[in-house]
């Protein structure tokens, strides 16, 4: 009895008999794309073939899906960003002209800036949900601690992306939030003035642009995929243990039933987008004249909060931003300082103390937008 080999195991067989394919997929693996032990000896239709029969365990399970939303938002955003590279040209003259074009003239170039745009601000609000999270669920304290300070520094980094890219269409709005934002940042002890040395001063002009645009397609997402990397990789050892998001007595999930769940999250999170950018497609506005200040230039959301304080708390800016340094280092290095504080105030009020940071920082980024407007 002859038994029929599908194309893609006759693809597979080929390319094995050339490549290590299993050991391949296992260096894949390491992302957290597959979270159970694999025997690398195997060939890899006999391994795939075990992994679809796999139980996944619960922490790469709904409802915790913040991780994966994170993982698929990045890629999306590096493939549209891939995309717009190819029209995109980073200098003071073209970038305006070359993105519009892109908006303007290439076929879906409109839509795929739009879905760039807002696969940012969804980046950025999911890390900083997700960092919200993990302090909600104490998933700093050890063994996680690393997984702490990756979310952090994937929030910093995302932020970084966000920043860098907004001044990349070199139009009014996105060039004077840029020139406010780093106000901001200059405005800080240490590193202010590191980064108007590292950016060769603080006129923003030719060479800002082109360092924004290196650090923004090659700098930036190669700290982000090891920040990711850290994640998963401390996931892979860790688990998450017991959180609030557990869903008890659940029956197994397969590998092959979790991937068809990562599909269909996947395929709901391109159709919010797609939807946001043809319904509410993102603002562009005229070339960036550096001479004339739109009254109501401020700095990205994100900053706002840093904004505010700095500009209406008399207390000297450097004096206020060395507060805000010591505060930024004291979330960066939560896991050592926080089981002492939770000792004396309790689990239940240092999980307080958290969300009204988190609150105060909303009100203060949502004063900062509406402030002094014109
Ligand atoms: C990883 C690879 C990426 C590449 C190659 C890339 C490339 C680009 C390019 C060429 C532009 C200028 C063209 C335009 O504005 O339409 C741009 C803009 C931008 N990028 Fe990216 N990008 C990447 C990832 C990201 C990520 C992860 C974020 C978000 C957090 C991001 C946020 C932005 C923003 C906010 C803009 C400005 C959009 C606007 O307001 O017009 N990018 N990117």
């Amino acid at each position: 009895m002859s038994t029929r080999v599908s194309v893609r195991d006759r693809l597979i067989d080929w390319a094995e008999e050339r490549l290590p394919l299993s050991e391949l997929f296992s260096f894949l693996s390491h992302f957290g794309f597959v979270t159970v032990p694999l025997d690398t000896r195997q060939p890899l239709r006999a391994l795939l073939a075990h992994l679809d029969q796999s139980a996944m365990p619960d922490h790469v399970r709904g409802p915790q899906i913040l991780g994966a939303l994170m993982a698929m938002l990045f890629g999306f955003e590096a493939l549209t960003g891939v995309l717009l590279a190819f029209h995109y040209r980073p200098t003071s003259e073209a970038a305006h002209e070359s993105t519009l074009a892109i908006v303007r003239d290439i076929p879906v170039g409109g839509l795929i800036h739009a879905l760039h745009a807002w696969g940012a601000t969804l980046l950025v609000l999911v890390v900083v949900l997700r960092l919200a999270r993990l302090f909600w669920d104490g998933l700093w304290r050890a063994p996680r601690e690393l997984l702490w300070m990756s979310a952090v520094a994937l929030v910093w980094l995302s932020m970084q992306f966000s920043f860098t890219g907004g001044l990349l269409p070199w139009d009014v709005n996105g060039y004077w939030s840029t020139v406010r934002g780093l106000e901001v940042v200059y405005a800080l002890p240490l590193v202010g003035p590191v980064l108007s040395f590292l950016l060769g001063g603080r006129v923003i002009g030719e060479d800002v642009l082109t360092r924004f645009f290196v650090l923004h397609v090659v700098v930036l997402p190669m700290f982000w995929t090891a920040a990711l990397y850290v994640t998963f990789a401390t996931l892979r050892r860790t688990g998450l243990g017991q959180t609030t998001l557990q869903v008890p007595n659940r029956r197994t999930t397969t590998f092959r039933e979790h991937r068809h769940d990562l599909a269909l999250v996947a395929l709901f999170l391109f159709a919010v987008l797609v939807t946001l950018a043809v319904l509410v497609p993102f603002p562009f506005g005229a070339a960036a004249d550096p001479y004339s200040t739109p009254a109501s230039a401020r700095p990205p959301w994100y900053m706002g909060a840093v904004f505010v304080v700095q500009e209406h708390v008399p207390l000297g800016s450097w004096f206020v931003g060395g507060i805000l340094l010591v505060l930024a280092f004291g979330v960066l290095t939560l896991p050592w300082w926080a089981p002492r504080a939770e000792a004396k105030l309790g689990e239940a009020r240092l999980r307080l103390a958290g969300l009204a940071t988190i609150a105060v920082w909303l009100v203060l980024s949502l004063l900062a937008v509406l402030l002094d407007r014109p």
